[in-house]
């Protein structure tokens, strides 16, 4: 039966086995950030940092999972997750390039708790949580990094191994390098175009080797990586604003898609960073192991850009987002609605980045492995009516199947995030979870949008 075919009667029906699920990341949600031989990652250093996030947040408490792994895992299956995506923490694991049992340790425990309660682990290996140790030798500037990631991988997936039911390598290489690097605005919170350009190269040289640890030491369990894409749009077509598009659309998507999809980086992206000594940290064969062919392709999509080559009436100028992109400019659209993150909600959106990816590389299983929306919730009465969350589903989880609809390959579906967590610079201020978090008490409450999800999943289709 068609996916077209499917959407009489019950409403929006998905294809029988589409993963449904949450997504969290180790940094954000654990807490414990000094137990169990773990050691500081640099977003440990980067809150310490006068100014660096807001109100003065660090990791501490965060959800303070890493003591409640048991109960969350228990809400997991109350709301009926068929698929959990964590991210493992570097500092845990392999500090200072030794493995640490305790560490290893809580892992193992919550792999096999997930998969007791039948939901599928899904692993990522990296989502933001450098080792200080690595950062203080170079961090991604290094390429030795790329090669301590390779050996972190291996003692990790010696461990879990076919236990974890998808491995991805990376979670949105372009943020780690760019907003970190360059933009300064995540850790380690450098301001170097320099540096960004080389920490994006060795992400990816990163992603390939741990691709090979994968393949070797865990040869049954699919593994991709999650990137971040961003449909942008010219403003006009006036060759600036088309100039504008491309660049961003260069450094933004294409610059992680072909060298993973299709073998090789593209020439008028590495053009445009030459500058920046990008070609500089490329040797031969380096694009040959980045290519290594991945099972799946993740992709995390909140919004996408407009974008113009001069500024236009309440334009905003791109800033070190892009390098030498001095002259994009960001278009707002004053009617759409926006998030507590001040994001334009577009969920057509959601629709493009997957018919780009499906149109413009090889056939790849597609998986939304982030979507989600912060909202300013509160509880009354002990209930979070967070109705704007769940219009927001609702309306991606339409653009998504309208994706299925045109012939894209999409097998799941992950919202970001199972509970509200540390938002990065943000801090504590931006909920973006399925379950409210008491920060003083870790109170967990289901928001109104965790039960419309939950029966969404059983249906396995959207209502009429
Ligand atoms: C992407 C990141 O992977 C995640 O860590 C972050 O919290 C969400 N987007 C929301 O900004």
């Amino acid at each position: 039966m068609s996916v077209d075919s499917q959407a009489t009667g019950t409403g929006l029906a998905f294809p029988p086995g589409f993963v449904w699920g949450a997504a969290t990341a180790a940094f954000q949600i654990e807490g414990s950030t000094t137990v169990d031989g773990r050691e500081p990652s640099v977003w440990d250093t980067f809150a310490t940092r006068p100014g660096a996030i807001r109100g003065g947040d660090t990791g501490e408490p965060a959800t303070d999972h890493y003591r409640r792994a048991g109960e969350d895992v228990e809400l997991m299956r109350s709301l009926g997750l068929g698929a959990y995506r964590f991210s493992l923490a570097w500092p845990r694991i392999r500090p200072g390039g030794v493995p640490n049992v305790r560490g290893i340790a809580f892992y193992d425990r919550l792999v096999d708790s997930l998969l007791a309660a039948g939901i599928q682990p899904w692993a990522t290996l990296y989502h933001w949580d450098l080792p200080q140790r690595l950062e203080d030798l170079g961090g991604w500037t290094s390429r030795d990094t790329a090669y301590r990631f390779a050996e972190y991988a291996e003692t990790i997936v010696s461990v879990l191994g076919d236990r974890v039911a998808s491995w991805s390598t990376l979670n949105e290489p372009w943020c780690a390098a760019m907003l970190g690097y360059a933009k300064g605005i995540h850790a380690p919170g450098r301001v170097s175009a320099g540096d960004a350009a080389a920490a994006t190269h060795h992400l990816l040289l990163g992603h390939g080797l741990a691709m090979d640890v994968l393949r070797r030491d865990a040869p049954r369990v699919p593994a991709g990586i999650t990137l971040n894409l961003y449909p942008v749009t010219a403003d006009s077509d006036a060759p600036e604003d088309a100039e504008a598009a491309r660049r961003v659309d260069g450094q933004q998507n294409r610059l992680f898609l072909d060298p993973v999809l299709r073998g090789d980086y593209p020439a008028d992206v590495v053009a445009d960073l030459a500058p920046f000594g990008f070609a500089d940290v490329v040797r031969d064969g380096d694009e040959a192991t980045i290519a290594a062919p991945v099972d799946w392709l993740g992709v995390n999509y909140y919004r996408g850009y407009r974008v113009a080559g001069s500024p236009r009436p309440g334009s905003s100028p791109a800033g070190a987002e892009w390098l030498g992109a001095a002259d994009v400019h960001f278009v707002p659209d004053p009617a759409a609605p926006r998030t507590d993150s001040g994001w334009e909600v577009q969920p057509a959106g959601l629709t493009a980045s997957l018919l780009q990816v499906h149109r413009d590389y090889r056939p790849v299983p597609l998986y939304v492995t982030e979507n989600g929306a912060s909202y300013p919730d509160e509880l009354h009465d002990g209930e979070i009516a967070d109705t704007d969350r769940v219009a927001f589903l609702d309306a991606h989880l339409r653009a998504a199947h309208d994706a299925l609809a045109q012939g894209v390959d999409l097998r799941g579906y992950f919202y970001w995030s199972l509970l509200d967590n540390f938002e990065w610079a943000e801090g504590y201020a931006k909920r973006f979870g399925l379950v409210h978090v008491d920060y003083a008490t870790q109170r967990r409450t289901p928001k109104r949008s965790a039960q419309w999800y939950s029966e969404v999943i059983a249906r396995g289709a959207l209502g009429a």
